[in-house]
């Protein structure tokens, strides 16, 4: 509606955030008095009356008012808002989307996990925000490619590769390497050779040796495996897994490229570098370690020229954490430099916060203390499965444990905002009374009921959305005075859900929609507590209305990669 608006208005209208100043409102009055030093209040009064006049606009509103120093506010009509419930009776699964991103395509670097580490909760947020954002995308008509930047490549492989080596393990888990990983950094800190040792085995590896290569294969099979397993119990789907490994033909040919070399120079210590200052970088990008060895921001480089060529997006998007802010600037100011890509690619790294103990300070992850993702899976499914007992009934069945588990976990990282840091707690996760994902899978599953009962005792839902005059007892003469003001909140609340999503892509921030179902599954819960729905004169009204809030909780929590038992 937002749009349609603007469209006649000419300006920008903002949603609102209090319902008493309309659906939208605007400041333009007050900016263009300031300009022409006039008082905003009667410029805003003269708008007002002027734009009472435009019949198209009257189709739309209601009522404009003006108010504070000069802001316009603008109220919708109350078909239009009975109109939209309709639509999305009719659109069902696909209200909110749109064709916004027709032959637009964005790139999501997101999840990217380290080989030979388990799956950390680390790599949780990236793969949680990263889904969200690519099913975001998707449901606005872009073209969208995930690619899964697996940490397969770098120095750190020579390390395993010495270790295995010299233990001669004759079996490879990922527990196994981890530990291997951990002792060589102890060993290290004793003999100062063994560095040494395992750039010798990196240098081995990146020259194509077979028996390196033998080895390091057997550490990313055992690794991917585990990450597939994590990854479906997760239900993310990730479209390609190129890793950090496939860019060495890539990196070969950029260090032949003359005009890739007139832009390096040497660094201290004799590693080759590229120089940012002009880009306001104090620290230069290193391009090759004094050992020739390329880096992780090398790699970078090379999988930016790819991915310009192969999907010719119009935005690549790195779902990584916040401790990676400078990489990225130096990657994205080198790859300018280089003119890896074109200048109307934007390259936008969401820069999200850490998951925190819930003491406030950092999980430990040194001394190889991971918090493996599987045991806070399990848990969470556990508890889940329990929360079933707290709504007053049986535990929940696995299937919906694991739903409203897993879907607690995912809403818990996403009503985050992207960038500030997540204190781990099961009480907010899993609480069935506050903002949290088993609160809202619990509304959805009330809609339901509420239609389900209906449908056994009345008439099937389906002729419910059929018109406008079929609201029996809520519209008298299209004057619809019945409304009552839980119903009107719904109402208002349910028009907003194609923007919000707009928004949410926009600002590259899934926790907008999170607090959008909150507040209007909170709504639903008002107006459920108050009113009666079956059996009341204006029931069928009620049950598309209750209809039509279960559909826009379904397509948002989904859009989030959130299940909706159907029941619970
Ligand atoms: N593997 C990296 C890590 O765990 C994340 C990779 C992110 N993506 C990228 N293109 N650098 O820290």
């Amino acid at each position: 509606m937002k749009d349609k608006l603007d469209k006649i208005l000419g300006f920008e209208v903002e949603t609102t955030e209090n319902p008493d100043f309309g659906d939208y409102s605007s400041n333009v009055a007050l900016v263009g008095a300031k300009e022409k030093g006039e008082n905003p209040r009667k410029v805003a009064e003269d708008l007002k009356e002027k734009l009472e006049k435009d019949v198209e606009l009257g189709r739309i509103v209601d009522k404009i008012e003006v108010a504070g120093p000069g802001f316009i506010n603008f109220f919708l009509k109350k078909d239009v808002l009975l109109n939209n419930l309709i639509q999305i009776g009719s659109e069902k699964e696909k209200y909110g989307s749109s064709t916004l991103g027709k032959d637009k395509t964005v790139v999501i670097d997101y999840s990217s996990p380290n080989i030979a580490k388990p799956f950390g909760i680390g790599h949780l947020r990236s793969t949680i925000i990263g889904q969200a954002l690519y099913n975001l995308y998707k449901f606005l008509g872009y073209e969208v490619v995930g690619d899964n930047h697996l940490g397969d490549w770098g120095t750190q492989f020579g390390k395993l590769l010495y270790m295995i080596k010299t233990e001669n393990s004759p079996e490879l888990s990922i527990e196994i390497l981890e530990k291997l990983y951990v002792e060589f950094h102890k060993e290290a800190e004793t003999d100062p050779g063994l560095e040494e040792k395992a750039r010798e085995w990196f240098r081995k590896l990146e020259g194509g040796n077979v028996e390196a290569k033998e080895i390091w294969q057997k550490c990313v099979d055992v690794s991917l495996s585990e990450f597939d397993r994590i990854y479906k119990r997760l239900g993310v789907n990730i479209d390609f897994a190129f890793g950090e490994s496939y860019y060495e033909t890539e990196m070969r040919q950029m260090l032949m490229d003359p005009g890739i070399k007139r832009h390096l120079t040497k660094g201290e210590g004799g590693a080759t570098i590229i120089d940012l200052t002009k880009f306001g970088i104090k620290t230069p990008l290193m391009f090759l370690k004094k050992d020739g060895a390329t880096t992780y921001a090398t790699r970078d480089l090379a999988t930016i020229k790819f991915r310009a060529r192969k999907w010719d997006p119009s935005i690549i998007i790195y779902e990584v954490g916040a401790e990676q802010s400078l990489h990225f600037q130096q990657v994205f100011a080198a790859a300018r430099l280089l003119g890896l890509v074109g200048k109307n690619v934007e390259l936008i790294h969401t820069a999200h916060g850490l998951y925190l103990a819930p003491d406030g300070k950092k999980f430990s992850t040194r001394k190889g203390k991971t918090i493996k993702l599987e045991d806070v899976l399990d848990e969470a499914t556990e508890r889940a499965q329990k929360l079933g007992e707290k709504s007053s009934g049986p535990a929940y069945a696995k299937v919906t444990a694991v739903a409203v588990g897993i879907g607690a976990v995912k809403y818990f990282d996403l009503m985050h905002s992207v960038g500030s840091d997540v204190i781990f707690d099961w009480d907010k996760m899993m609480n069935l009374e506050g903002n949290s994902g088993p609160y809202l899978q619990y509304t959805v599953a009330r809609c339901n009921s509420v239609i389900q009962k209906a449908a056994t005792f009345k008439e099937p839902p389906q002729g419910y959305c059929d018109s406008l005059n079929s609201f029996k007892g809520v519209s008298s003469k299209g004057e619809y005075s019945n409304l009552n003001n839980e119903e009107m909140l719904m109402l208002r609340s349910l028009i907003r859900f194609p923007e919000v999503i707009i928004s949410a892509v926009k600002s590259y921030s899934p926790n907008l929609l999170c607090n959008y179902l909150y507040d209007l599954a909170s709504k639903f819960n008002a107006f459920y507590n108050k009113h009666k729905i079956i059996d009341s004169d204006q029931e069928k009204f009620r049950l598309t209305l209750t209809s039509g809030v279960g559909q826009v909780l379904k397509n948002g929590l989904h859009l989030l990669g959130i299940q909706t038992p159907e029941r619970m």
